[in-house]
């Protein structure tokens, strides 16, 4: 005990874009090599995926790949981080199992991210069972490695919550057994939630308003350069509006200020080139252009990692077999030890056996 331990993941029902890089796999690669962190966890949540896509299993298993491939090339190392596939760890449905006895049907119903996945999705009554309990399967996937972090997006909140609930009530039924994990948030506003080019608020594949991070530089430029900025900045003396402008919004995720030395020297930083956007004088296009090189600069050596493991693929699909082993193992121990604080580990000693003779004992 006393470990610090990650646990995170995404679903595989797509490629990765860089909403994702943003939010979540920029500050991996940061937290794994920042040597804080004693044991990183980063699992590719198939099982999940499932609980809305039971029809489309061709399509989340198409994604592990794509995900994997996401992965690596942002720069997560199989040597520091331990890259897995949740259903390969038959572990975390049992602990769901025995976490269900631990929430009620109102609690999951009060869910925050339930309740808007369920009105996306157009459930209403008709939600799969998997689907409404995923949040105590969450808990599994986290406390199963005894993960005390849980780097995500704000989207994710409640079910770090549940999950913490869920550890207080076990705890409390059983005695101490499962660790209370706790969220750790993007730290800039940009980016906990990148929109869409569209400025929609939400990356999202239906919507066709992502940017990926296999996007090759003409298609990423195609998609910058038509992106949503201020609507009412007509001509390029026009003052401009930088909140809710979606070309800012991305600057203040992606800028470093040594960028406009290099691609933009008529400014210092971010602050002057937003300034004179607001003044007037400032065309789109040009922040654009901008834009597309600090992406460029960014995704390029990301693409390039891309397209080399892309000819490697026996080498990523090993690399999660070999994850998927140490996760089990992991999670084997947890699960033994859920099992002896509920007393149905009932091989392990002969204190079933002791138990039952001294009650027949004549
Ligand atoms: N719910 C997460 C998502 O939609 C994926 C996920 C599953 C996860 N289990 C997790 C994230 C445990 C963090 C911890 O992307």
């Amino acid at each position: 005990m006393g470990k610090k331990i990650i646990l995170t993941g995404d679903r595989p029902t797509g490629r990765l874009h860089i909403g994702h890089y943003v939010g979540s796999l920029r500050r991996r690669v940061e937290l794994q090599d920042s040597g804080k962190f004693d044991e990183i966890y980063i699992m590719i949540a198939d099982a999940q995926a499932l609980t809305d896509n039971a029809e489309h299993p061709d399509k989340v298993r198409k994604n592990i790949i794509e995900v994997a491939l996401d992965y690596l090339s942002a720069g997560l190392d199989p040597n520091k981080v331990t890259l897995f596939i949740q259903s390969q760890v038959p572990e975390l449905t049992e602990l769901s199992f025995y976490y269900m006895n631990l929430v009620t049907v109102s609690r999951l119903q009060r869910n925050p991210t339930v309740k808007s996945e369920i009105q996306m999705r157009n459930f209403e009554t008709s939600i799969p069972v998997g689907f409404f309990t995923y949040p105590i399967s969450q808990a599994a996937d986290i406390t199963a490695f005894d993960a005390t972090t849980v780097p995500v997006g704000e989207d994710q909140e409640p079910m770090i919550e549940q999950t913490r609930e869920i550890v207080r009530k076990f705890n409390s039924v059983y005695g101490d057994t499962l660790v209370e994990p706790e969220i750790l948030l993007p730290e800039t506003k940009a980016a906990m939630r990148l929109p869409g080019t569209d400025g929609k608020a939400k990356m999202s594949k239906s919507l066709g308003n992502c940017i990926y991070l296999s996007d090759d530089e003409e298609t990423i430029r195609t998609k910058v350069m038509s992106m949503f900025t201020d609507p009412n900045h007509l001509r390029v003396q026009d003052p401009g509006e930088v909140e809710g402008n979606t070309v800012f919004t991305y600057l203040d995720a992606f800028c470093k200020d040594e960028y406009f030395a290099e691609f933009l020297p008529d400014y210092s930083n971010l602050d002057e080139l937003k300034a004179h956007y607001k003044r007037g004088g400032l065309g789109d296009v040009k922040v654009k252009k901008f834009l597309n090189k600090v992406i460029l600069e960014q995704l390029t050596p990301i693409r390039a990692r891309r397209s080399d493991y892309e000819q490697r693929i026996p080498e990523v699909v090993d690399i999660l077999h070999q994850g998927s082993i140490v996760a089990e193992k992991k999670a084997a121990g947890t699960l033994d030890r859920v099992k002896a604080a509920m007393m149905i580990n009932y091989f392990d000693t002969d204190d079933i056996v002791a138990e039952a003779m001294e009650k027949y004992a004549k």
